[in-house]
């Protein structure tokens, strides 16, 4: 049975308000602190009308209560303290390694259960650079969710060499048993999996698209007729984030120094002119 009760997650964009959601649904008591009140309370509206889209479409669990209910579970601050008497933190700030590893040193002077997990949403940075941020690396793992959280049922499990089993048993116990997500095993390597497969695939999409071989509703049209992909691997890109396909490409390339993983430049000017993808209006695509 799972030991998690109370979840933390530090972080309210895409990611960080899709893992409180399924957390609240699942039940549990959940604080979510993000770094400044404006992006707290539209983080918030988000979530709310999140759940009241979920519980229109009779996706709520009766078992947990009712949007109002499940909304009642979350609290949202600015102050890192608050995750103090959490079993589970997990971090879905932005994806940058420095940033990331001063929050967990943070994390470990605040966190104060000496065997709360202290769990990383990175798609591609190595979790030993977070454990080894902290004084409790068998503590510090990888839980990789999947964008939209409320929907995709995947989650990567990421224990690094000194993540203990302890540590891997009770995550795995928590993303199955409570929040009813299907865990994959990964070794700690920047992309784990998926990311390893799907972001050479995208920035593969997006060399093409640089080189004027297609056009963007051409190059997906081809993947979602031509190979039954649910969309295109732009319309992907612009759903994840450009800035974070930029950030997990340059992990990737990092890591491993394969040309595949190299960020393209039209990627890059799409970022420094803050051409984002759905949660700026406008990537390869314009949303309203
Ligand atoms: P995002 O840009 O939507 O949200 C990041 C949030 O973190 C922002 O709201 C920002 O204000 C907040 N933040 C930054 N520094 C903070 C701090 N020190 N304290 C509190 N809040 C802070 O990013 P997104 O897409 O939610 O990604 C978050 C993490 O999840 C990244 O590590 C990313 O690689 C990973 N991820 C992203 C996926 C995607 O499809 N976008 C899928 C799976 C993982």
């Amino acid at each position: 049975m799972s030991t998690v009760h109370k979840v933390g997650v530090v972080g309210a964009g895409l990611m960080g308000t899709g893992i409180a959601e399924v957390s609240a649904r699942a039940g549990h008591d959940v604080v979510v602190v993000e770094s400044t009140e404006a992006v707290a309370t539209a983080a918030r509206g988000r979530l709310e009308h999140s759940l009241q889209r979920a519980e229109a479409k009779g996706r709520l669990d009766p078992a947990h209560g009712n949007a109002a209910k499940v909304f009642s579970r979350i609290t949202f601050e600015t102050d890192l303290s608050a995750m103090a008497d959490r079993d589970v933190v997990v971090e879905a700030i932005v994806e940058d390694e420095a940033t990331k590893v001063e929050l967990f040193r943070r994390l470990d002077a605040i966190v104060l259960a000496p065997d709360a997990i202290l769990a990383s949403n990175t798609s591609s940075i190595p979790i030993m650079k977070l454990g080894v941020a902290t004084s409790r690396p068998a503590h510090v793992i990888g839980i990789h969710f999947f964008n939209p959280v409320p929907v995709l049922g995947l989650v990567e499990l990421v224990p690094s060499l000194l993540t203990s089993a302890d540590t891997t048993a009770r995550s795995r116990a928590w993303v199955e048993q409570s929040l009813h997500k299907h865990a994959i095993d990964c070794q700690d390597r920047a992309g784990f999996v998926v990311n390893a497969l799907l972001i050479p695939f995208i920035l593969s999409a997006i060399r093409m698209f640089e080189s004027g071989f297609a056009s963007a509703e051409d190059i997906d049209q081809g993947l979602v007729q031509g190979a039954a992909h649910p969309q295109g691997p732009l319309a992907l890109a612009d759903l994840i984030g450009l800035d974070t396909t930029r950030a997990v490409a340059e992990s990737l390339y990092a890591e491993f120094k394969e040309p595949l993983y190299a960020a393209p430049p039209l990627l890059a000017r799409m970022v420094d002119a803050g051409l984002l993808g759905r949660k700026s209006g406008r990537g390869f695509y314009t949303y309203s």
